[in-house]
């Protein structure tokens, strides 16, 4: 089955196509046909953080060019034989009613359509939440165009479902993967720049939230932080390498910086992250920070996201009994805490499992997949119906 996968949830502008077939828990086996992502990573770091309508604009100027390099590197690109514009007139109205306030990517898409026959898809998957509003609009608008000149079957896709189900790849060639033998219960720890939470999955697409932060994500805290430090957006890489270079120097934190583990014994499951970027800010108070009191704060910083993350995930995998742990979403490409949680689960009967790291952040190929499995309980929706839900839930 030949699904085409979309994301535009935030500032990564991202298609994919694969074909997948098997599944889960048993063998789920797929092959990249085509993959493409831009990252407006430059254009929001002038900014500081991202912006949803620049996001959703440069979303608008890049899916276009997006799907039609997926679709060349799928050799799917053939030209149209016959000379009538849309496949209809119908349809072609129909597009130009849906892409009504993104004339420039009306205007695109309509040029490819009229010369790209109809490709091999069998299903259309876009992330419909959680994310920015205007910038999902932007995604879910697109598919239901492509739906009405292709006539093809539309899903809707959690963007944390996709971080979820990522983690499980197992690379068997080039662009060919994997997903075998998967053990439930599986415990997620998602962590990201708008999610922190621990979600319990005892089957295939049914999920349990057992906690998630009161205040900021992971990701939101890296990123705060980073700028505490006057380090540029997005701050988890940058906090991480300023971190492991302090660890691989051995420079001891100076005893002031001293930072708290939030909620570390608190019986719940939630996360609390803000108050680590106070204190953070409280002890920087305006000053120029030499380099290796940014390297000090960045170490101590991301040792206590580490402690508290891998402390709470430890404690709901033994209540729970998972026999899989998965981590996913931008922060899991972190080294220090991927090692913690690698040393914390050898000892325990739970393998772990980490995206790629050119999948942790966001991608197209995650909503795909999760698109894969509701498209072959033929689980879809009227395109029309679609909404984006900003505030989208797992379990
Ligand atoms: O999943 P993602 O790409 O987007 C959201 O859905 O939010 O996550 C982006 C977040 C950003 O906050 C970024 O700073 C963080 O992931 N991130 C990292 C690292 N790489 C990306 N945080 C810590 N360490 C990293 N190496
Ligand atoms: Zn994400």
């Amino acid at each position: 089955m030949r699904i085409l996968g979309i994301e535009t949830s935030c500032d990564e502008t991202a298609v994919c196509l694969i074909d997948a077939e098997g599944a889960i828990p048993d063998a789920m086996h797929f092959r990249i046909l085509g993959n493409s992502l831009h990252s407006q990573a430059t254009t929001h770091s002038l900014y500081g953080g991202v912006f949803p309508n620049l996001a959703k604009r440069e979303h608008a100027r890049n899916l276009t060019l997006l799907l039609t390099n997926t679709l060349e590197q799928a050799g799917m690109s053939r030209p149209r034989l016959d000379i009538a514009r849309h496949s209809s007139k119908a349809a072609s109205e129909k597009i130009e009613c849906i892409l009504e306030r993104e004339p420039g990517l009306f205007e695109q898409l309509s040029e490819l359509l009229e010369r790209t026959a109809v490709p091999d898809i069998d299903a259309i998957a876009v992330t419909v939440g959680p994310g920015l509003e205007p910038a999902l609009w932007v995604g879910i608008n697109f598919a239901r165009a492509l739906s009405a000149a292709w006539n093809i079957p539309v899903v809707g896709v959690n963007h944390m479902e996709g971080h979820f189900l990522i983690s499980l790849l197992r690379s068997e060639r080039d662009e060919e993967f994997s997903i075998c033998n998967v053990k439930f219960p599986i415990l997620g720890l998602l962590i990201s720049g708008g999610h922190t939470e621990l979600i319990l999955s005892r089957e295939l697409r049914k999920y349990e939230r057992l906690g998630e932060t009161r205040d900021d994500a992971a990701g939101e805290a890296f990123d705060k932080v980073a700028r505490l430090l006057g380090l540029s957006y997005p701050g988890g890489p940058e906090i991480s390498r300023l971190a492991e270079a302090a660890r691989a120097g051995d420079e001891a934190t100076p005893h002031h910086m001293q930072l708290p583990r939030p909620m570390i014994s608190d019986a719940s499951y939630d996360f609390s992250f803000s108050g680590l970027k106070t204190a953070v800010r409280r002890f920087v108070n305006g000053r120029v920070l030499n380099e290796y009191e940014k390297s000090a704060i960045a170490l101590e910083f991301e040792t206590a996201v580490a402690d508290v993350l891998v402390e709470k995930t430890r404690r709901a995998a033994d209540e729970y009994g998972a026999k899989t742990l998965v981590v996913g979403g931008g922060v899991s490409a972190n080294v220090h805490i991927r090692r913690r949680l690698t040393e914390t689960f050898s000892e325990m009967d739970c393998p772990v499992f980490f995206p790629a790291p050119e999948y942790a952040t966001d991608n197209a190929l995650m909503i795909a997949i999760a698109g894969y499995f509701q498209a072959k309980k033929m689980d879809f929706v009227n395109p029309d119906m679609l909404k984006a839900s900003g505030n989208l839930r797992l379990g």
